[in-house]
Order: structure tokens, then sequence, then C-alpha cells
């Protein structure tokens, strides 16, 4: 259950369509724990009133920079001063401009340049508004300004157009600002998991693909998220349930893998690919389904890229651990993976029998990175994801202070 217990949340909401969704952000802040005081944009008094967000939040909603009678109760200064976050939901594409010059022409973005708070923007417009330039660097300024952009989701649009731009979803947001305040060790770091196995189609109904439960990769977004981390999970088809305060971008075949974890590669500081990928795939997949006509059937398999080393090698590679499941030779093997594909660590397991690996509840791993080693004996899978994931700490920690 997240706590936002005692914590001062000034709630900003910006004139769009999503801005009906506020009030139920208000709500579940509350639920929470948290204190929250609205401030809206003139234009979001056009979607709601006041007077909807005071009943929900328990305050009065203040509107007006110049407002005499406000500003004598609490100035703005003193509102800006009393958040502990800043939080606007949803944030316009306008918005996102003025808060990223530094404007302050409605008692918004006024109290955005006052307040000394972590601020966390849900973005909230039309497709073609978010994926306009303007816009992508308007959030890269601000990202680079340390403010925490939550979603947008991608979906259809209250304009009646599909794609991304849709607010978070309130309990998104509500996670969203619960990790400003964790306080572990991974605290606001970007980790990206990719988990599970992939699916390689065959024909619309068959395909091709392995025993790779997810577990493992779940139980490390689990253990990452406890530690602060701002998780996001690429998943393959699992029937592991969604974690709690985690981000999980669903996907089938290993080009689809590869694709989500290269969108969300330029922030990611902490990659773990602990996803069984297809190394090949069926070089083309029939359009409809193959009949049976007792013959031979010959599928040609093509590789599959190999996300792992395409991320190791990337630009700005984050810290890049990965996975060797193997059969046989265990440790030659991964030693040979770690340096074949320039990761900083690789945790090695063995699969093929049943009470441990693919699909069990429990595994053993021997983590391995240049010039070390170490056994992480046998244990539930989430219990050793707690403690892989704090050897990634101290390696990730020490290639960070240069210290390796
Ligand atoms: O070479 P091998 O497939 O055994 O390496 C396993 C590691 O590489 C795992 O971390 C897996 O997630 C990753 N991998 C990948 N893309 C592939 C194949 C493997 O990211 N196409």
């Amino acid at each position: 259950m997240i706590s936002l217990n005692g914590k001062r949340i000034l709630l900003l909401v910006s004139g769009g369509i999503a801005a009906y969704k506020s009030p139920d952000v208000v709500r579940r802040l509350r639920d929470a724990g948290a204190e929250v005081r609205v401030i809206m944009t003139p234009s979001a008094t056009e979607f709601i009133t006041p007077l909807t967000l005071q009943a929900v939040s328990g305050h009065a909603v203040r509107c007006d920079l110049f407002d005499p009678t406000a500003e004598a109760a609490m100035g703005h200064i003193e509102l800006a001063r009393w958040g502990d976050a800043v939080v606007t939901a949803p944030a316009t594409a306008d918005f996102l401009a003025r808060l990223r010059l530094g404007q302050a022409n409605d008692l918004a973005t006024a109290v955005c340049l006052v307040s000394a708070a972590p601020v966390l923007v849900a973005p909230a417009m039309n497709q073609q508004m978010w994926q306009h330039p303007a816009t992508a660097e308007n959030l890269a300024a601000l990202t680079a300004r340390g403010v925490i952009i939550c979603g947008p989701g991608s979906g259809s649009q209250a304009c009646g157009e599909v794609g991304p731009g849709r607010m978070a979803e309130a309990d998104e947001i509500v996670s969203a600002v619960a990790r400003i305040f964790a306080t572990g060790r991974l605290a606001g770091r970007r980790v990206l998991i990719t988990a599970g196995p992939t699916r390689e189609p065959i024909d619309p109904v068959r395909y091709i693909s392995n025993h790779s439960s997810g577990k493992m990769g779940y139980a490390l977004a689990i253990a990452a998220h406890e530690a602060g981390a701002l998780v996001t999970l690429v998943s393959g088809p699992t029937v592991q349930t969604k974690p709690e305060g985690v981000t999980v971008k669903s996907v089938e075949t290993a080009a689809e893998m590869y694709s989500a974890v290269m969108q969300e590669l330029e922030t990611t500081e902490i990659f773990v690919g602990t996803a069984a990928v297809a190394d090949y795939r069926p070089e083309f997949a029939s359009a409809g389904k193959i009949k049976r006509d007792g013959s031979a059937l010959e599928l040609r398999l093509v590789p599959n890229r190999d996300i792992l080393a395409a991320v190791a090698a990337s630009a700005n590679a984050p810290f890049t651990v990965g996975f060797a499941a193997e059969t046989d030779n265990l440790i030659a093997n991964a030693e040979s993976k770690l340096q074949r594909k320039k990761l900083d660590m690789i945790a090695a397991n063995l699969v093929g029998g049943h009470e441990i690996g693919f699909n069990s509840d429990d595994n053993e791993l021997t983590v391995l990175w240049p010039g070390s080693s170490k056994v992480l004996e046998r244990a539930p899978k989430l219990r050793l994801a707690r403690s892989l994931l704090e050897v990634i700490v101290e390696r990730f920690e020490s290639r960070n202070s240069g210290s390796n």
C-alpha cells in the first residue's frame, strides 16, 4: 500500500479535457494520506469547476494570482513553500512550454518558480501536439532540469484521434509521487528490465517460444521498485501480475521488445535483460493458417537482433546486466557472454532441471562482472532478486564514483 502520510501536495490543474480526471487524482492522493491543495489555471476552470476540486480536496481552490482575499489568507509565496511536491495533472502543451520558459503569468506557473520542491508533470494533450518537436524539446529541457514526467499513455483521445497523449492514470500518478519520497538506494533511478519469453509467429495461430515464465524479471522489477527506482518492465507474454508502481509495456515478438527497449533507453540508468528472447524467428509468417498435407514442412529461421548487446553498445549505455541461462558449462559460457556483449555484469543460472531456473519458484545465480564474481545461493526468486539488486547497486555506485 502506497503511503504519502503527512505529505503536502500542491496539485496544479491546467486547461485540458483530462482535467475532468483531476478530482480522482486528488482523491487518491488523499487516500494515500497526503494533504492536497489545488491551484487551477484560468483555462482549467473552463473544463471543471473549482467547487468540485474544493469538495474533494477539503480546501478552497486558488485560481487567481491577484485575488486579494486569498492572498491575505495564504500568499502565493507561502503556498509554494507549503508543498512538499508540486504535481501538475493534467499538464497541457501550453503549460509545459510556460514551465520550460520560467514564466509566471498565472498562479500555477508562479508557484512552480517559487517552489524548491520536486516538480512532477502528467502531460495530456492531442497526440500530434505531444509529438510536435516543440513539445519534445520542452520535455527534454524539463527532464534535464529534474522535472519528473509521468506518462502520457497511448490510446483513444477525447478529440477522436488515437495515439500518445492520454494523461497517466490516477494510480500511476500517485505511485510516481510516492517515488519522489522513496528513500531506497535506487531512489529516483530509472531502471529498465525485460522479462518473459517472446513469441515468434509461424502463422496466425502458431509461434516459436520457450519456457520462460517471467518470474525472475517481475521479481527484479518489484525489488527495484522497493529500492525506490522508477521501473519500466518490457514484458513478453506471461501470466505474472503487474507489480504495483511499475510501468509495464507488453510485447509479443523480439522485434517489438527491441523497439520498446530502444524507446526507453535514453533515460535508462540501469538495464537488466532477464527476458528469454527468441534467438530466431521464422523468416516469413504465413498470413493464413498453414494446412497439414502430410509432407515435411521446412521453416527457414533468421536471427533476431540481440537486444542486450545493442543496449551495451549504445551511446551513453546504461549499467547493463545480462542473464545467461545455460544447460552446461555455466560459468565459462557466462564469462564469454560478459565479454562478447561488453556487459557490466551477468547473472548465470542453470536451466533444464525442474527445481531452479525457468518456470520454477526458486533460483540460484552466479553473478559475474569484470574481475570478480559472487554466488547467490538458492532462494525464492523475490529474495534472490533483492540480493541480485544489491550486487547491481554496489557495482553501479562504484562505477559512478569511478572507483571500479
Ligand atoms: O546469448 P544469450 O541469448 O544466451 O544471452 C542471454 C542474454 O541476452 C539475456 O540477458 C537475454 O535477455 C539477452 N538477449 C537479448 N536479445 C536477444 C537474445 C538474448 O537481449 N536477441
